[in-house]
């Protein structure tokens, strides 16, 4: 019974196309909230042979895209022409928290008649808060294993930095993994 659902969806979503005449999607990375530093590719498609897109920082105003340019940023390209079809990127290399709530926004033309732009907000994870329910365990007179709990945008999280101060001497260690439920083993002599 999927069959005539898989038609309906293939036509609304050509229908979505062509009423707008554009479509911006974030390409890559795959997740929102975004990290800071992550690098945010977006791709616009419209079939009226133009791309218009609005740059967070830059004027009010639409900017046609033709070839590789950087604006405020964001670097902008048109990636493949297929007859009236345009497909064009727009790319922050490393994102940045002062674009937190920004628009990005594409249009098939630069009108007020036909202002027809579809937008996406750049949202970006707020800072990492503290792990919590750290646990110490001895293993042996050199040795400890500690655990602790992470519970929040643990996508953005690469390793946890542990330090240990045994007595005027302070170690750094670097656990491997990133999960949300973490340990480090490590030997103190
Ligand atoms: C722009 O896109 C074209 C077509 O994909 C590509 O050949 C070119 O290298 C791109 N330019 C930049 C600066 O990314
Ligand atoms: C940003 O992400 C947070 C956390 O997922 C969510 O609560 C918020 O509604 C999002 N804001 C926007 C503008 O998408
Ligand atoms: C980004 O904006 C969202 C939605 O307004 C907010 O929830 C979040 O705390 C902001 N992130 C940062 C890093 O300020
Ligand atoms: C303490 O335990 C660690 C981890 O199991 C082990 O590698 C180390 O050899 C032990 N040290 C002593 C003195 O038993
Ligand atoms: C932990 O993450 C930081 C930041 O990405 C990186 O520089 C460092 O090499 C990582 N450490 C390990 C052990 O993977
Ligand atoms: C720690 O440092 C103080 C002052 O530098 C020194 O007097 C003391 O002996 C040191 N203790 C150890 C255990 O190294």
């Amino acid at each position: 019974m999927a069959t005539p659902c898989v038609l309906w969806c293939l036509v609304l979503a050509d229908l979505i196309l062509l009423s707008s005449g554009a479509e911006l999607v974030q390409t890559s990375p795959s997740y929102t909230p975004l990290c800071p530093g992550d690098r945010l590719v977006l791709t616009c498609t419209t079939t009226t042979g133009a791309a218009f897109w609005k740059i967070p920082g830059h004027d009010n105003q639409a900017e046609e895209i033709l070839g590789p340019t950087t604006i405020e940023g964001l670097m902008l390209n048109v990636t493949n022409k297929d007859g009236n079809t345009v497909t064009s990127t727009g790319i922050y290399q490393s994102i940045s928290v002062s674009l937190n709530g920004s628009q990005v926004s594409c249009a098939r033309e630069n009108s007020i008649i036909d202002p027809q732009f579809v937008t996406i907000t750049i949202n970006i994870t707020d800072p990492p808060v503290a792990v919590t329910d750290i646990s110490i365990n001895p293993i042996n007179d050199s040795s400890i294993f500690i655990t602790w709990l992470y519970q929040q945008n643990i996508q953005c999280i690469a390793n946890y930095t542990v330090m240990i101060n045994v007595g005027n001497v302070s170690s750094q260690y670097s656990s491997i993994e990133k999960s949300a439920i973490s340990a480090l083993r490590t030997d103190l002599s």
